[in-house]
């Protein structure tokens, strides 16, 4: 199975990218709800986390893992490959940093994200590997995730916040804005219209979806391994109605989730 894990259900947006992308593959997905959110964590603790939720998947038959929380992506993926060096593992970041450097005429991208994620300065060394002439500002937007999960999409409040999040990112010039946190392509047309019609948006969910489906094609023995058909599979580590509700808004369509309240999650 190809495994996802997230520090809630917001991850969903992901599953729903591979589900429409790869098809053939059954999903197992891991949503940390109990210790949600992992935004405003330390690096120590959310590097915790993603190695119990990344045992979590394997121990309940994953063979591939993608690292759908970009907090978790942005801070944890170094002790994770240390960890689990024979593991083809996925993360957020990389390929949405790809994107921007092939969507940016101006050489100039915006991420969005937690806390977490942007105060790991990992776009901005990312980019500088790849191009130094690229400049990238961060933004970290700790409002939207709680909006978002009370299911505050069309509210003018929402509206308001994205657009004051956006404003420091628009001074500087980006064209190419990435949407750094699995909550925020739940905005996406909100954040569109804020960023204003010159500004590309990078929607992760899509990219990692690609670059997961590139590897399975150059790697049939690999694939073959890979538990077919299907529909994905979603443990949390807390269920309530409320988290139900919202993995509808998530996924695009109703899902069933299960707990799983088993150490070191009960
Ligand atoms: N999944 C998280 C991320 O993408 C957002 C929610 C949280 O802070 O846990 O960074």
């Amino acid at each position: 199975m190809i495994g996802v894990f997230d520090s809630g259900i917001g991850g969903l947006t992901i599953v729903r990218e591979l589900v429409a992308k790869l098809p053939e593959y059954q999903i197992l997905y891991f949503g940390d709800t109990a210790r949600t959110p992992y935004g405003t964590k330390s690096p120590e603790t959310i590097i915790t986390y993603a190695l119990e939720d990344t045992e979590f998947l394997l121990a309940h038959g994953a063979k591939l893992i993608v690292v759908a929380c970009h907090s978790a992506s942005s801070v944890a993926m170094e002790v994770l490959r240390d960890r689990f060096p024979h593991l083809p593992i996925f993360e957020v970041v990389t390929p949405s940093v790809e994107k921007a450097l092939l969507v940016t005429k101006k050489k100039v991208i915006g991420v969005i994200g937690t806390r977490a994620t942007i105060n790991s300065k990992i776009y901005e060394r990312l980019v500088r590997l790849r191009d130094p002439e690229v400049k990238v500002y961060g933004q970290a937007c700790p409002l939207l995730v709680p909006l978002v999960e009370e299911g505050w999409l069309r509210k003018p409040e929402t509206r308001s916040i994205v657009k004051k999040c956006l404003i420091p990112l628009k001074m500087r010039g980006i064209d190419t804005l990435v949407l750094g946190c699995t909550h925020y392509p739940v905005l996406k047309k909100i954040i569109a219209a804020k960023a204003g019609r010159r500004v590309r948006l990078v929607d992760p969910a899509e990219e990692v979806a690609l670059s997961v489906r590139r590897f399975l094609e150059d790697h049939p023995d690999y694939a073959r391994h890979l538990k077919h058909n299907g529909d994905p599979l979603v443990y949390v580590s807390d269920l309530t109605e409320a988290f139900q509700r919202v993995a509808r808004l998530f996924m695009g369509r109703n899902i069933q989730l299960k707990r799983y309240a088993g150490p070191p999650f009960g």
